[in-house]
């Protein structure tokens, strides 16, 4: 089994360039089928996510093809309108397909998708919503069918912000003849950027970014080029390192907006802080400050994708710090592998407790989804001695390669292939 193995103790120096991102990159691959031409897209990360969506995108019956980090998409001829079970079971997100297949074709099946490391993660609002929007929703042994009955003008009412139904309703009603407006939708940065991507393509959207959006559909779309936002929760996960292994670090190619919530964080744990237009400084403080408590929520609040990682942070602070995970509450397993390390972390429900230790130690520890991941490599490049963290298939979803960007960083750390 592949493992990371990180000498820990080499505070972090130099700069690095951040990857494209992956919750940006993943609703944008599905909404190319909308358009029965070719889209280029740039900046889009090499994940295994982005693996299996261009897998969804051949199934279908596009034509793809990859030039280092441009993806071609040709979705002239779409011939399947299904996903199959084994490619819905790789990836939950393939789910933001749903509204992208039906606008195309009228149809759409698909099974629930897979399993989740972060626990039961529902699709009731995704399903809700196209209701609404008129498509007939039939469900039975595990196996949902959609078909297009009358596209009508409607609103949709989401009980809860979700980034991925928000998306699909996107996709969905982009490509159609009514007007849909989407109250209480998601805010993140990668909504916006897929408004950017849809309106580049022909689409009229508007309101991505504030939490009502109003689309008028389109009958059809033109061919594109897109480069796709800098990945937010990667920027997050190296200044996360460089403040718990100490040094300083500069980022390239990065929005310092859309991880602020991270950086006012890092900021309050004493972290020095220069962003610009596209780059972000920070230098590690001596002593980590405790933070009173830190909650999850949705954009611009702080991101549930970021909080194990900045758990590895507070695991060195200088007192008690408290998180509060509001969107996924499996997100706490990895204190259980910090604890390995010599955290000492309760969790309670939604709620982590996290008393500073002095020192962590290398040991060997298994990451429990893609952010625990980053979380164990942040922790191990701080701990004193050897880590070595297995379930590297978790880092890649998110990564295009980890080990690689911290040595870059000149952090003692390799990937161990067996
Ligand atoms: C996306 C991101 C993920 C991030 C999450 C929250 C992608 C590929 N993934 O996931 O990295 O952690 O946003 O920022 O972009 N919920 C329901 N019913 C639904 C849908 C969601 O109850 O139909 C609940 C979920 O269980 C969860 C919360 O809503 O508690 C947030 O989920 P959602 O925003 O939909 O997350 P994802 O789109 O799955």
């Amino acid at each position: 089994m592949d493992y990371i193995k990180i000498n820990g103790g080499n505070p972090l120096y130099g700069s690095l360039k951040v990857q494209g991102s992956k919750n940006a990159v993943l609703p944008t691959l599905a909404a190319t089928i909308l358009n029965r031409g070719t889209t280029v897209l740039h900046n889009c990360p090499n994940l295994s996510d982005v693996r299996v969506t261009i897998e969804i995108l051949k199934f279908l019956g596009c034509k793809i093809k990859r030039e280092s980090d441009t993806v071609i998409i040709d979705a002239k001829d779409i011939t399947n309108n299904y996903i199959p079970h084994d490619l819905m079971n790789k990836m939950r997100s393939s789910i933001i397909f749903m509204g992208a297949i039906i606008a195309r074709t009228g149809e759409a099946a698909m099974s629930f998708p897979g399993g989740c490391e972060l626990g039961p993660r529902p699709i009731d609002l995704h399903l809700k919503a196209l209701k609404t929007l008129g498509v007939d929703i039939k469900e039975s042994h595990g196996y949902i069918k959609c078909r297009l009955e009358q596209m009508v003008d409607n609103n949709v009412h989401l009980d809860f912000p979700s980034v991925g139904a928000t998306e699909n309703i996107m996709l969905f009603a982009s490509l159609s003849e009514g007007k849909t407006t989407i109250y209480n939708a998601a805010r993140e940065p990668e909504i916006e950027d897929l408004q950017c991507f849809l309106n580049e393509m022909g689409a009229k959207i508007n309101g991505a970014g504030s939490s009502t959006i109003e689309i008028e559909g389109v009958k059809s779309f033109h061919d594109c080029t897109h480069i796709v936002i800098p990945d937010r929760i990667a920027a997050s996960t190296y200044l996360c390192g460089a403040v718990a292994a100490g040094g300083e670090i500069e980022l390239e190619s990065v929005c310092p907006e859309h991880f602020s919530a991270v950086t006012s964080i890092l900021s309050e744990c004493g972290a020095k802080i220069e962003t610009g237009d596209n780059s972000a400084y920070i230098k590690a403080p001596e002593i980590i400050n405790k933070i009173d408590i830190i909650r999850t929520l949705p954009y611009p609040g702080f991101p549930t994708d970021a909080q194990s990682i900045m758990m590895s942070v507070l695991a060195l602070a200088n007192g008690t710090s408290i998180i509060k995970e509001n969107i996924f509450e499996q997100r706490f397993k990895t204190a259980g592998e910090l604890a390995k390390m010599g955290a000492d972390i309760s969790v309670d429900g939604k709620v982590a407790v996290i008393k500073g230790v002095k020192n962590l130690t290398g040991s060997t520890v298994y990451a429990c989804d893609l952010r625990s991941g980053a979380a164990l490599a942040v922790a191990a490049l701080a701990a004193n001695g050897t880590s070595k963290i297995f379930n590297t298939h978790f880092i890649d979803r998110g990564y295009e390669s980890l080990h690689s960007d911290f040595k870059k960083l000149g952090a003692d750390i390799e990937r161990i292939y067996q």
